[in-house]
């Protein structure tokens, strides 16, 4: 009898779903059997990603997010639980990345990573937690077990990488938020776990992979390879599932062994 994951009946909330790894695991929480919430600024991209999903029999709903305006992730929030219903699974992945030396980053360059990377993830995690916290109190007691964050961190929350300083700096914060809210929130049934991925061929980072720096990178990788956004998918259902029941402040290398 094969394996099987079942996620029928959960809403999952992604965030940055309109490119990249957040599309794919949009559309893989819905293969799964969640109902979607797509959510990010790219309406357009988040629509097309909705009819695609429809299309492969899915249900999927879209909802305009900036992380960085805190009435945008509160408003998000409450209209996704208004059209879906209760969030069951967060999957926190808006992000965004500078290439500089350390020594030319300006204080708004420093903000714009972290105040997407960090504040915009504590903030989108705050306010679906608090609705998780809120169910769980209404539950018969140690009944809820379905709340479900998923932080999207990096191995560069891992390992410090060059020119990337403030993006790494950003992502080691996330990694400790996720063990904040496993070791806070855990008691009431939701569980926090971070991934952290190698890199993975997506908008973030597409361009340099033709580039010679890029081909000399992919050269110094233990297999001379990059990932591709379904190479996170066996992972993302797994910690969406019941099934992870035990799993909370777990933060997983996804990254082809670039970090150990
Ligand atoms: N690709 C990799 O190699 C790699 C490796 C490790 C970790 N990661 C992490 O994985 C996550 C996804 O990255 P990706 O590779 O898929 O890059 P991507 O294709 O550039 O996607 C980034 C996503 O973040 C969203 N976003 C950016 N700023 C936002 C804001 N202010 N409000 C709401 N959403 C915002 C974007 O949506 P809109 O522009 O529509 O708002 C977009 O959907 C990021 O957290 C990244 O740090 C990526």
């Amino acid at each position: 009898m094969a394996y099987n994951i079942d996620l029928s009946g959960r809403i999952a909330f992604v965030t940055g779903a309109s490119s990249g790894l957040g599309a794919q695991f949009a559309r893989t929480l819905a293969r799964a059997g969640a109902g979607v919430v797509l959510a990010s600024r790219r309406i357009e991209k988040l629509k097309e990603l909705r009819a695609r999903i429809e299309g492969e029999g899915g249900d999927a709903h879209v909802v305009e997010l900036d992380v960085t305006d805190h009435d945008s992730i509160k408003a998000a929030v409450a209209h996704a639980e208004t059209e879906m219903g209760s969030i069951d699974i967060l999957v926190n992945n808006s992000g965004v990345s500078t290439t500089q030396r350390l020594q030319d980053v300006a204080p708004e360059d420093y903000d714009y990573v972290f105040d997407t990377n960090v504040k915009g993830a504590f903030f989108v995690a705050q306010e679906v937690g608090k609705r998780m916290l809120a169910r769980s109190q209404g539950a018969a007691p140690g009944s809820f077990t379905g709340g479900r964050i998923i932080n999207v961190a990096s191995m560069a929350g891992l390992k410090v990488l060059p020119q990337i300083g403030v993006y790494c700096m950003s992502k080691a914060a996330v990694v400790h938020m996720t063990r904040a809210m496993a070791m806070e929130w855990g008691r009431f049934g939701i569980n926090t776990n971070a991934v952290c991925p190698g890199y993975i061929d997506t908008e973030i980072n597409h361009h340099h992979w033709n580039t010679e720096q890029g081909k000399k990178l992919m050269a110094m990788l233990p297999r001379k390879r990059v990932g591709q956004p379904q190479d996170l998918d066996a992972l993302i259902v797994m910690l969406a599932s019941d099934q992870s029941h035990f799993i909370n402040g777990a933060i997983i290398a996804a990254d082809d062994g670039f970090a150990v």
